[in-house]
């Protein structure tokens, strides 16, 4: 955890950050993938962890399941299994299944990345995308990942990395949830993989996809601002966050987004020297 979280408890943070991907303001401005770089960047995920049709996958902290269904759709995977804290989302996630028709490759639960309900060595691959740098504990997780990884097996991350230190205004809980004051340099993930037990980790840059966001989020909130003046009812009220509020957090994202905020693919295998 940050040090500005110290006074913060792992517990608090986590639900904050569940209740903020549960929000419909949120859901609606994010579109179905919670991450940048949408469905093109998790089938690139998909691509550089070799995934196919004998692949046992685990998404961690699959949000409303769209990585998951984009996987077992395009790889045929035999089994993909999203985890998340939310159960708003994860009844969203089996909802997309069973549209897909999908629900006998989909299986989606309940669990906390820092303490996954499964075996030692269960999965071919694991992927976890915008997620790690919200984990109060991110050392934690990522032992976990390569626990549940057979032998020979892959992890992909995709994540907000962050070049310089941020300014102590963006360290509040709600850009935790966001996605900023947790998130590391594209080093410090590595770093963090390798110590994690991983060998030959890669990473790209995928910078882009922060820009794509935050334009595609403006425009919404833009044509928010149109319907408002048009509709009488009041729209707020049924959201909890207000679309001043969703601006202002924007806005705060452009201001860093100068050189400091990027967003980074990170792939590692489970050597099977290490034990
Ligand atoms: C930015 S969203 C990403 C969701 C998904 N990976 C995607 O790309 O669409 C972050 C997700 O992490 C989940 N989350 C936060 N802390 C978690 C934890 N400790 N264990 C499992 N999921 C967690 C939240 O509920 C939320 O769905």
């Amino acid at each position: 955890m940050s040090d500005e979280h110290k006074n913060v408890d792992a517990e608090t943070i986590k639900r904050c950050c569940t209740k903020f991907y549960e929000n419909d303001l949120v859901a609606m401005l994010l579109g179905e993938n919670f991450h940048p770089g949408g469905e093109k960047l998790t089938l690139h995920l998909g691509e550089k962890l070799g995934l196919n049709e004998q692949s046992l996958v685990l998404d961690v902290a699959c949000g409303a399941g769209a990585s998951a269904v984009t996987l077992a759709k395009r790889f045929d995977c035999r089994v993909v299994v999203g985890i998340d804290l939310s159960e708003k989302n994860l009844a969203k996630a089996k909802e997309k299944a069973f549209s897909a028709g999908l629900s006998q490759q989909l299986t989606f639960m309940r669990s906390d990345a820092e303490t996954i309900k499964f075996d030692d060595e269960t999965f071919d691959a694991v992927i976890c995308e915008c997620a790690l740098c919200t984990f109060p504990d991110i050392k934690t997780a990522v032992s976990e990942m390569y626990r549940v990884l057979k032998k020979g097996g892959n992890v992909g991350i995709t994540d907000v990395t962050i070049a310089n230190e941020i300014p102590q205004s963006f360290k509040a809980i709600i850009f935790h949830a966001a996605c900023i004051s947790g998130a590391l340099s594209a080093e410090g993930y590595q770093k963090i993989l390798r110590e994690g037990g991983f060998d030959d980790i890669h990473d790209e840059d995928h910078g882009y996809a922060i820009q794509e966001l935050i334009e595609n989020v403006d425009k919404l909130l833009y044509g928010w601002e149109i319907i408002r003046k048009f509709c009488d009812c009041d729209l707020e009220r049924s959201f909890g966050i207000t679309p001043e509020m969703a601006k202002s957090l924007l806005h705060r994202f452009e201001e860093l987004k100068k050189g400091t905020i990027g967003y980074g693919l990170f792939t590692g295998i489970k050597g099977v020297k290490r034990g």
